[in-house]
């Protein structure tokens, strides 16, 4: 198995992949190819995919992706998937392993993510990285397409 930066031109492979995983929150816009392009050039060096040797995958030789980005200040982990018959062999530890390192690199000193509360795989497994649930928080969003823009 190799782990390598996520490049544009994985993402029809990877996104096989998130629509075969449950449990991804997935969107037309931010998980768009120009979605995902905008997040891969602001983020070059912490997004992973994993790839399967053989070449035997059902979704190609993409097996595994993890999208991470930061914004100077704190490190976001998105959509890490890991296709359903390459499960618990360590695969997602690795790519966690990988954006971690990656952001440490880069000064980045604290890492959070979103998970939905009924994805109770997903969070056995966050919690085993280590990712604490912080339960005195309240997760607000606001969606921006409804705002107008100000007229300058
Ligand atoms: C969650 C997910 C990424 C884990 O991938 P993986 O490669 O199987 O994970 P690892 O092998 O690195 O697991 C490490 C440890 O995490 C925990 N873990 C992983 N999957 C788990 C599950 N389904 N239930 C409970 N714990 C789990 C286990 O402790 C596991 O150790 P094990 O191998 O001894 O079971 C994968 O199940 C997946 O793609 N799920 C669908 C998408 C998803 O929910 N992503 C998370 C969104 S928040």
């Amino acid at each position: 198995m190799i782990i390598r930066k996520m490049a544009i031109a994985d993402y029809r492979q990877v996104y096989d992949l998130w629509m075969a995983c449950a449990g991804m929150g997935l969107n037309d816009v931010d998980d768009s190819e120009s979605g995902v392009r905008r997040f891969l050039e602001r983020n070059p060096e912490t997004c992973f995919v994993s790839l399967d040797e053989s070449g035997q995958a059902p979704t190609g030789d993409i097996t595994g992706v993890i999208m991470a980005g930061n914004d100077g200040r704190r490190g976001y982990i998105y959509h890490t998937a890991v296709a359903p018959d390459h499960r618990h062999q360590g695969i997602a530890s690795l790519l966690v392993q990988h954006a971690c390192s990656a952001f440490k690199d880069l000064g980045i000193s604290k890492v959070a993510l979103v998970a939905f509360s009924s994805n109770l795989a997903g969070n056995s497994f966050w919690e085993r990285q280590g990712f604490s649930l912080r339960d005195d928080l309240a997760y607000r969003n606001l969606a921006l397409q409804r705002l107008n823009r100000l007229d300058t």
